[in-house]
């Protein structure tokens, strides 16, 4: 999106003549390549952000009021607050990402000398499980951190982004969204062990492939998802299995040190929730050693794995994002694909040789329309850097 044009929108909507003292950020959105529901286990995720994202353009105010404006919801208007009472609020509506992130940011650097005007303009699709949630409490935070100097740590900033996500909004997600948004690296994955926050950039070396992003247009929003319930079920299975292990995480377990303790876990639909956790931890680091060795055939073939144990042992994925899959699955060209984010709909992720990109979103959207009945939105991913100023 281009700058002058985000500058002169935010001059119109706030009537505000002067361009100077007028800042201009951007923050993009995240896929997972690979490590689903794995964040909040105690495992490791392998996301990157990529150049779709949400920008935003701000200047100072000279009182205490903030004053917020999203083109993507123009007919909520200009929503106003001030820096002394930010409550959530329901019919706030998206302003509570923002609020909820200056309200954290206040309460660990102390009151912040004045209030803004805030113009956002996104072009990631909302609701599609491409973070643009995350992107906005990142793009705030790093507003904030730039217009009042406040030298935070980056990671620092993640962490009150998730906070804002599980504390203010209510939703119990893990850290690898507002991670990967803050963090991002151009071309890079980002290889990240979320009970420690060690990571490692991991170069993706895709020569010749295209990672194409899916939309299946099933709106999925995590408030109203049955995510927080997933998160619960596999605290009861960890729970199970520290009556005889001594594991903090259900990260901690390799594979087969699951299958020879499963039996603590009775209940069938608990045990599959857990062995996707470990399972799919285990995949994410075989998914990073690949990357490196350059075998994108065993990248794609982990993928594939990834989507089945999300279908069977997580049952996120749901007939839309099944259909999606298997009508990738089904192209030449294609080394791997899978549903991507929180789940219940959403996006899936596709590897796909670049000289099949066509033929491949002619025939999936095809055979989606056909049996879901409306269209997919194709994207073809570039992965970019975190949230920065522009
Ligand atoms: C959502 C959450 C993340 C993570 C993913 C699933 O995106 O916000 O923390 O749990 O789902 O991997």
């Amino acid at each position: 999106m281009e700058k002058n044009k985000l500058i002169k929108e935010f001059q119109q909507v706030f009537s505000i003549e002067a361009s100077e003292g007028v800042h201009t950020f951007f923050s993009p959105g995240r896929i997972n390549l690979i490590g689903e529901h794995t964040d909040y286990n105690g495992g490791y995720v392998l996301p990157c952000a990529i150049t779709y994202g949400t920008y935003g353009v701000v200047k100072l105010r000279e009182d205490r009021r903030v004053r917020v404006y999203s083109k993507n919801f123009a007919d909520k208007g200009i929503i106003e607050f001030s820096l002394d009472l930010l409550e959530f609020n329901a019919e706030d509506n998206w302003s509570n990402y923002p609020k909820g992130m200056i309200r954290y940011v206040q309460e660990s650097q102390g009151s912040l000398p004045a209030g803004f005007d805030m113009y956002v303009s996104g072009n990631l699709p909302n609701g599609a499980g491409l973070s643009s949630s995350a992107s906005l409490e990142m793009l705030t935070g790093v507003i904030l951190d730039e217009l009042f100097d406040l030298k935070l740590n980056r990671i620092e900033l993640v962490k009150l982004g998730q906070k804002v996500e599980n504390d203010f909004i209510g939703v119990n997600s893990g850290i690898m969204d507002q991670f990967a948004v803050g963090m991002g690296k151009v071309n890079c994955g980002m290889f990240l062990d979320c009970q420690t926050l060690e990571y490692e950039y991991a170069p993706l070396d895709i020569d010749g492939h295209k990672i194409i992003i899916i939309n299946s247009n099933k709106r999925r929003e995590l408030a109203d998802s049955k995510y927080n319930q997933r998160r619960s079920e596999c605290e009861q299975a960890l729970e199970l299995l520290q009556r005889k292990l001594d594991i903090q995480s259900l990260g901690d377990l390799t594979e087969a040190e699951f299958e020879a303790n499963s039996s603590l876990i009775e209940d069938d639909m608990l045990k599959r929730r857990a062995k996707h956790a470990v399972f799919e931890n285990s995949r994410t680091k075989r998914a990073l050693k690949s990357l490196k060795e350059g075998d994108l055939g065993a990248f794609g073939n982990l993928m594939n794995e990834s989507h089945l144990s999300m279908r069977h042992d997580y049952e996120i994925t749901g007939i839309e994002m099944d259909t999606l899959v298997e009508a990738a699955w089904a192209q030449a060209g294609t080394v791997g694909a899978r549903m991507t984010g929180g789940g219940f709909g959403g996006c899936a992720l596709a590897l796909v040789d670049e000289n099949k990109v066509d033929s491949f979103i002619k025939a999936v959207g095809e055979q989606y329309k056909q049996k879901i009945g409306y269209e997919a939105n194709f994207y073809v991913a570039s992965i970019g850097d975190g949230t920065k100023q522009i």
